[in-house]
């Protein structure tokens, strides 16, 4: 029996649900009658055509009944952009919506609402004088600055479909977001400091260009912010001056490329929303697919705004004179779903970072929620874990009293970083919130809240309203009581996505198809007596990984060897050995998730080379260095393990538990029956004392 922490008191008198028996109460109201539940949160957003009742919800969740369908709210006309900003103007106009904390110290600034609404009617005025129209895919590669949030919401206004490519991707992963959502234009920033690392995003954007075009996807317009402006003004050395210069003189084209600041100096202040249909497209984000390919989950207009502000709400208990921060990047949905659009439709204040937890010092976190009183903050697992190994004098250095929810995201959290998050973090008064869902969901599916939960450390205890979870077993049949499987859910709710881009039996085949009646998360999880939920994690060939991108990326000393504050990058184990086989020297490559003490986990590949060749650092450099371009930085294997022969089933299908366990060090393999050719483990065994 796990210990139970019970909610602060001091947030329990004056939340917006503060006991247990409201939660149930109002839960059973959620799935009793959806239309009442959510056409009541309906009522406090702008409708040009209000949803009626009888079309508040049509869904078919079962395969075996038809296509899968979700519809919510199917007649309501409406904006999200407009609710983000233009609803609040009359009573929020002079309100901070964002304050700004650059990667050095001194890069801060402020953006009321006001600000961000003309700033946002002036691109959108920019994009459509560029020829961008309703339900065109606009692509954007940035790192986390407003022009981001400027971008995404200027799409928002004039109903074009923003897909959001996080900004540290590789040229080959930009170009492919860029091929399949049929982009022409692309909104994206000529650099930016991450630490003491420069990165000229100018080269990668116009690598991924080279290739789009190449495979007939040719971008017609790239809006470039200037960003590294502060090159030009002695903040660089000379050296990165002139990188930067000669990168920007081969690179540019002026047909296709053209600055921000110019773009904006002759834009109206005016532009009317463009009126969208409920269940018109919102936006694309891509998710790895255990098959390789990225998937383009698509979110619809009003079902996503409903469901973002309600769990933004709720799950954080959100008050007027709240401080929010989430330290998410935007390329996430973390970022999408809880850095820009539920604070926003809350007319919440947040702040928004763009540096890293460990510059200029590895106590940058706290110095920003002591300088901003941030009061609701939201990150990751692996990042408390890397911050915890800094100790609590770090901590203990800053005021950090205004803190009253602090929320985990990603991964499961480990009860050890859980109780270090709550007792120093959080002074033992503020509430843990550990929020678990997937791009896919758009917002949270199972969260404790915090004015009436008492939590678990490590479960992410009930459902959110409107959710059902089930946990299935391997026939599909729901388990009862305590139990572990699949788990599942069973009816839609406002926030789920709707298809895959362009390819419905894609989305049909991999979330409805194995149990049919349910979607399918991809994740295990047990119940416990109490009815807690624990995530035990992917169930597929998926995994979590985050620290590497910190390594190499960032390029730290081996001191501050530690990951980002990103959560867990959900990726395809299919991926990375698509890229190890591009290797000329590479046979055969088999890529399994191994745990990890900070990140969670970490990527472990078994590489089965030419004959006669042997993998040494020098080949492991290149095997890595494939990987972080084909994928991204924070893609690189950590264990590379040359294997001559990999284990499979006699019909040729590779036996990754054996390799999960081999590679955990797992000295009971279990059943081996089925494998071809057992005589191999003793080689493989031995082989991982020689991983490079
Ligand atoms: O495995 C689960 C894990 O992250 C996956 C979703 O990844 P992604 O779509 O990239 O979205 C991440 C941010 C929402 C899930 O299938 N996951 C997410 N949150 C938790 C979690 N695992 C355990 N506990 C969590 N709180």
């Amino acid at each position: 029996m796990s210990d139970i922490y019970e909610p602060p008191e001091g947030l329990k008198a004056s939340a917006h649900i503060h006991a247990m028996q409201d939660y149930r109460n109002r839960y059973a109201e959620s799935i009793g009658d959806p239309a009442k539940f959510w056409g009541e949160i309906a009522k406090g957003f702008h409708w040009q055509t209000t949803p009626t009742a009888d079309k508040f919800l049509t869904y078919n969740f079962d395969i075996r009944k038809g296509p899968i369908a979700i519809k919510w709210m199917e007649d309501g006309v409406t904006n999200i952009c407009y609710n983000c900003l233009d609803r609040h103007l009359p009573q929020k106009g002079s309100q901070i919506a964002f304050y700004w904390e650059g990667n050095d110290l001194e890069d801060e600034k402020t953006i009321t609402y006001s600000e961000l609404h003309r700033e946002v009617c002036k691109f959108a005025n920019v994009l459509k004088r560029n020829g961008v129209k309703k339900g065109d895919c606009v692509a954007v590669y940035m790192p986390m600055i407003p022009e981001l949030i400027i971008s995404m919401l200027a799409c928002s206004r004039i109903g074009a479909v923003h897909s959001i490519v996080f900004g540290g991707y590789s040229a080959e992963s930009l170009a492919a977001r860029i091929i399949d959502g049929g982009i022409r234009t692309l909104v994206t920033a000529d650099g930016v400091w991450r630490g003491n690392k420069l990165i000229h995003s100018l080269e990668v954007v116009d690598q991924a260009m080279a290739i789009a075009k190449k495979a007939g996807h040719p971008i017609e317009k790239n809006v470039v912010v200037r960003h590294l402006i502060r090159l030009h003004h002695g903040n660089g050395s000379a050296s990165e001056k002139e990188a930067y210069e000669k990168i920007l003189a081969s690179s540019w084209n002026n047909e296709r490329d053209s600055w921000w600041e110019d773009e904006m100096k002759e834009a109206s202040e005016q532009c009317d929303v463009e009126w969208m249909q409920a269940e018109d497209p919102s936006f694309i984000l891509y998710t790895s697919g255990s098959t390789g390919k990225p998937k383009g989950v698509l979110h619809t207009v009003a079902g996503y705004m409903l469901f973002a502000a309600t769990t933004f709400k709720f799950t954080f208990d959100f008050r007027p004179d709240d401080v929010y921060w989430c330290t998410a990047d935007i390329g996430w949905i973390t970022g999408h779903t809880y850095v820009t659009y539920g604070p926003l439709l809350n007319g919440a204040t947040s702040v928004l970072f763009e540096g890293t937890p460990f510059y200029p010092s590895n106590d940058r976190f706290w110095q920003v929620i002591q300088k901003y009183k941030v009061s609701k903050f939201y990150t990751a697992p692996t990042a408390i874990r890397a911050l915890m190994k800094f100790g609590e004098d770090f901590v203990d250095k800053y005021d950090l009293s205004s803190l009253k929810v602090l929320g985990t995201v990603g991964e499961p959290i480990n009860p050890e970083a859980w109780l270090w998050y709550h007792k120093y973090v959080g002074n033992s008064k503020a509430a843990i919130v550990d929020t678990y869902w997937q791009t896919e969901t758009g917002g949270h599916v199972l969260t404790p809240l915090p004015g009436c939960t008492p939590t678990k450390p490590g479960s992410a205890c009930f459902p959110f309203f409107g959710v059902i979870p089930v946990i299935l077993d391997e026939e599909g049949k729901e388990l009862e009581g305590p139990a572990e499987g699949y788990i599942a859910f069973k009816k839609p709710w406002p926030g789920i996505m709707r298809t895959v881009f362009g390819d419905h039996k894609r989305f049909e085949q991999i979330y409805f198809s194995r149990f049919p009646g349910y979607y399918m998360t991809g994740d295990g999880a047990k119940r416990d007596a109490d009815g807690y939920i624990w995530i035990t994690g992917r169930i597929d060939d998926m995994l979590n990984c985050s620290g590497t991108y910190c390594f190499d990326f960032l390029q730290l000393t081996p001191q501050t060897k530690m990951p980002l504050m990103h959560p867990g990058h959900l990726m395809s184990t299919a991926q990375v050995e698509s890229a190890l086989v591009e290797h000329s020297n590479v046979v055969e490559a088999a890529v399994v998730s191994c745990p990890h003490p900070v990140k969670g986990e970490c990527l472990y590949c078994y590489v089965t080379p030419m004959e006669g060749v042997h993998i040494d650092a020098s080949m492991a450099k290149e095997l890595r260095i494939l990987v972080r371009e084909k994928i991204a930085p924070f893609a690189s294997p950590d264990y590379i393990q040359e294997a001559i022969h990999l284990p499979k089933t006699r019909s040729g299908k590779i036996m990754r538990r054996i390799l999960r366990q081999i590679a955990a060090n797992d000295p009971d393999l279990g059943d081996t029956s089925t494998m071809a050719d057992s005589t191999i483990i003793p080689s493989l065994q031995e082989g991982r004392r020689k991983v490079v």
